[in-house]
């Protein structure tokens, strides 16, 4: 194979190879493509697309590019869930024991990252005592015992994936449905489970502003993941407002205990039951959906969600005693109010601001290097279509520092209030198989 003869048929808009594909992937890996031809091959496929057989090889031969999780220990079908990402998204720390509870074994490996608030990772370390660094066979073990784990990633996952992402990020290339799609999909496919269910958001705080342009992306992963033999769904979700109120690492995670509880926000625990739902299908567990939702609702009636949340905790050397005692969590010297500057009804709140308000306030990381203030973060009192009155509060700021003002000013900016009164947004748009 020649790079170049790779690049000019794409250029031509005819179809690769798996063979193609999977030589190139090997080489650009090795070092041996330069990244002024991986580029160019980039823009090919921006402008010209892929197939879904040339997106299922693309994929795979990401996910082959470096090390591979097994998870053949594990006893029944691993299940795995996807955020395409959002702000004040707490599910994973909802979904790993409460699908847990009814028995889906849910092996999952999360990142700590860069955004507004940590990853699933970050969020986990403010309950104390609890380890996210766990070897691949205690990792095993605890899912076997516990039906849920929780880990850093470890090794070298999809580094092909890596390299590619970096480049796209400064040649123009990164909003191409076909090169997400198989970026998203090839670190899935390594983290090794059965079946994945996708929760794809839309609306001005996502990545796809547009449903349409969401439920493009959700075809084309679950055509991706279907094609590579692992049972996909995704669902696409709003993300025109943050979901729940809690923006922050330890006000998520308190958030997460008492939606276990069944006294958590309606739109957090709607999107839980509908993505756990999925969840108990794909591994099997029951024929419909319906079915699922009511097995899921009864195990936060009965108590066993918030039961299977300690155990998976103390499984984890965390301790257990913070989901019923949550002010064991780190709590912020200072909270400061945000409060209306006018009469009306809330009419949008800017998610991708508020996000960045909580990042101000020490919730999120600017660089790598930079370290997280696990009690930091907004509480927000008023979401779209609420009624407020001049002074009422918005949101409140938790701060360790008590410095506050710009954070402030980008919280009173993102929420728009006006004399009509808007409808919530839908929470759930479509379910893509
Ligand atoms: N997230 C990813 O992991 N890859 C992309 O290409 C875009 C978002
Ligand atoms: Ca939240």
């Amino acid at each position: 194979m020649r790079m170049v003869d790779v690049i000019e048929k794409k250029r031509n808009g005819r179809e690769l190879t798996k063979t193609d594909i999977n030589e190139m992937i090997e080489q650009y890996t090795a070092e041996e493509i330069p990244d002024y031809q991986m580029s160019a091959f980039a823009m090919a496929i921006f402008f010209q697309g892929m197939t879904t057989d040339e997106r299922v090889h693309l994929t795979t031969a990401m996910a082959a590019s470096g090390d591979q999780v097994d998870l053949s220990g594990i006893e029944g079908v691993k299940v795995d869930k996807h955020s395409t990402g959002g702000v004040g998204d707490t599910t994973t720390l909802i979904l790993a024991p409460l699908a847990a509870s009814v028995g889906v074994p849910v092996a999952k490996m999360s990142g700590r990252g860069l955004g507004h608030t940590g990853g699933t990772i970050d969020k986990l370390e403010a309950i104390d005592g609890f380890d996210v660094e766990l070897n691949g066979d205690t990792f095993n073990r605890l899912v076997n015992e516990n039906k849920a784990a929780v880990t850093g990633q470890s090794g070298n996952l999809t580094p092909a994936d890596k390299k590619l992402y970096g480049l796209r990020d400064v040649t123009a290339t990164v909003d191409s449905i076909p090169l997400i799609a198989s970026s998203i999909m090839s670190k899935k496919l390594a983290s090794g489970a059965d079946a994945i269910v996708l929760d794809v958001k839309t609306g001005a705080g996502a990545f796809m502003k547009e449903t349409e342009e969401a439920r493009e992306l959700a075809r084309a992963m679950v055509d991706i993941g279907n094609g590579a033999g692992r049972h996909t769904t995704a669902v696409i979700s709003d993300m025109n407002q943050p979901l729940g109120y809690a923006v922050g690492n330890a006000l998520e995670v308190k958030e997460a205990i008492e939606t276990l509880k069944g006294e958590g926000p309606d739109d957090i625990f709607e999107l839980c039951l509908t993505l756990g739902s999925h969840m108990v299908v794909a591994a099997g567990l029951t024929e419909t959906t319906e079915e699922a939702e009511e097995r899921l609702r009864e195990a936060v009636r009965s108590g066993s969600a918030l039961e299977t949340m300690k155990i998976f905790i103390a499984g984890q050397g965390g301790d257990p005693s913070v989901a019923d005692n949550p002010e064991k969590l780190p709590s912020a010297a200072y909270k400061k109010e945000v409060t209306a500057a006018e009469d009306g009804y809330v009419a949008s709140i800017a998610a991708d601001d508020i996000g960045t308000a909580a990042s101000m306030l020490g919730a999120g990381r600017s660089t790598k290097e930079s370290t997280i203030d696990l009690a930091a973060g907004i509480m927000l009192q008023k979401k779209i279509g609420d009624p407020v009155q001049k002074g009422e509060v918005l949101a409140v700021m938790h701060s360790s520092t008590g410095n506050t003002e710009e954070a402030e000013a980008k919280i009173s900016s993102s929420y728009t209030i006006e004399t009509q009164q808007t409808k919530p947004p839908q929470l759930l748009y479509d379910v893509i198989h």
